[in-house]
């Protein structure tokens, strides 16, 4: 089959990326997907040493078949160029439009709100348009520092990229049991993005009349998923918003340990997107064992789903609950094991039901 390009990145990038090489193994040893890796070293140490180089982003896009990163962000790079280079242009350039993010809570005890009674109640995804809205740079600073200082940052919406997100939302909503679909916009409060989403929603939805719709404006949203998670099934919403829709959700399952995603073009069939964890570099715990690998871990199984590979996606999927249902875990979820004690606990775990 194809190669997976593997970029560990910075921090605990590496350390949770290793985890992901040895569950990879596993997996193929058990499942024999014929997915080869190859390391890429794009990181803050290789753009530090090389300077100011261009990246063949699409080049990556035609050689693999999709990428797993670990993470990027070093505090000798402030403005984060290198970061915004990888990540931005693999969003950008591939036009990975659909950024999933699942948040499903496994034990309650990692669930911060004492109302939640029942596991089921928090299984949501966030689907965020990944390529638009006020990320895409375009705006500008007028009398910049001075007392009339004017900062524009302007927030683009296509119906082409709002028509990708939403039929992928559409797709999801309809292929879990829930059936239910989430707008989250503030079309209150803009005139021009709002009815552009209102609408494709409204015209989307009339080809699935099995998904139930709903809608509401992400300050409600925000605080209806800490009042009452288990309304959620499917949510979408645009690049802001969903950003930090998914990070705020991601807390009801025991935080961003716990978060995966996956980025991708639903439309390309021989690239399959970028998978990494929602967390960043940690530099505050890089180095020290502490990292929890399993939001690289499931960004991995959904790269499995995405590819088709049931069976293995399914594997990686019970190891994850089984090791959440038990007691060795990392700090960050009350624990005190090590990053590769639970990346081995979960390679055993997948060989065990083989
Ligand atoms: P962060 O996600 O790296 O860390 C936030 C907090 O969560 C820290 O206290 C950290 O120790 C903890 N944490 C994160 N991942 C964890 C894990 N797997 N296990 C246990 N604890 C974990 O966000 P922060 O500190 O805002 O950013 C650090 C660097 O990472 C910055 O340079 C930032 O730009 C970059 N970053 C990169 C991202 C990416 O590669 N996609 C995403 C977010 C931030
Ligand atoms: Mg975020």
């Amino acid at each position: 089959m194809s190669t997976l390009a593997v970029i560990p990145g910075d921090g605990i990038g590496p350390e949770v990326m290793a985890e992901v090489l040895k569950v990879h193994a596993v997996v193929e040893d058990a499942f024999g997907t014929g997915l080869k890796t190859e390391v890429l070293p794009y990181s803050a140490d290789w753009f530090l040493e090389h300077g100011d180089v261009e990246i063949d982003i699409p080049a990556i896009g035609r050689t693999y078949g999709a990428v797993l990163l670990g993470a990027l962000g070093d505090p000798r790079i402030p403005d984060n160029r290198h970061a915004i280079r990888i990540i931005g242009g693999l969003r950008q350039q591939l036009e990975l439009s659909v950024n999933l993010r699942p948040v499903r809570l496994r034990t309650l005890a990692h669930c911060p709100l004492k109302h939640v009674r029942d596991v089921g109640d928090v299984d949501l995804v966030v689907v965020r348009e990944n390529t638009e809205d006020v990320y895409v740079g375009v705006g500008g600073t007028v009398r910049g520092g001075r007392p009339g200082h004017v900062a524009m940052e302007v927030g683009v919406h296509t119906r082409w990229a709002v028509d990708r997100a939403l039929e992928a939302a559409f797709e999801l909503a309809r292929s879990r049991p829930r059936h239910r679909l989430t707008l989250v916009d503030k079309s209150n409060a803009m005139p021009s993005a709002g009815p552009l989403w209102q609408s494709r929603f409204r015209a989307l939805a009339a080809s699935y009349p099995d998904v139930a719709c709903d809608h509401l404006y992400v300050d409600a949203a925000a605080m209806e998923l800490i009042r009452n998670p288990a309304r959620f099934d499917v949510v979408v919403a645009s690049n802001l918003f969903g950003d930090i829709l998914s990070d705020e959700a991601s807390m009801l399952a025991g935080g961003l340990g716990v978060a995966p995603s996956a980025s991708y073009d639903p439309e390309d069939t021989s690239f399959f997107g970028v998978f990494e964890a929602v967390h960043g570099s940690a530099p505050d715990i890089a180095g020290t064992g502490r990292a929890n690998p399993l939001a690289s871990v499931m960004s991995y199984s959904l790269m499995l789903d995405r590819m088709g590979l049931r069976a293995a996606h399914r594997a990686v999927e019970r190891a994850v609950d089984e090791v959440l249902r038990g007691d060795l875990l990392t700090p960050d979820l009350g624990g005190t094991a090590r990053t590769d004690e639970v990346g081995d606990l979960i390679c055993r775990a997948i060989a065990r039901r083989d």
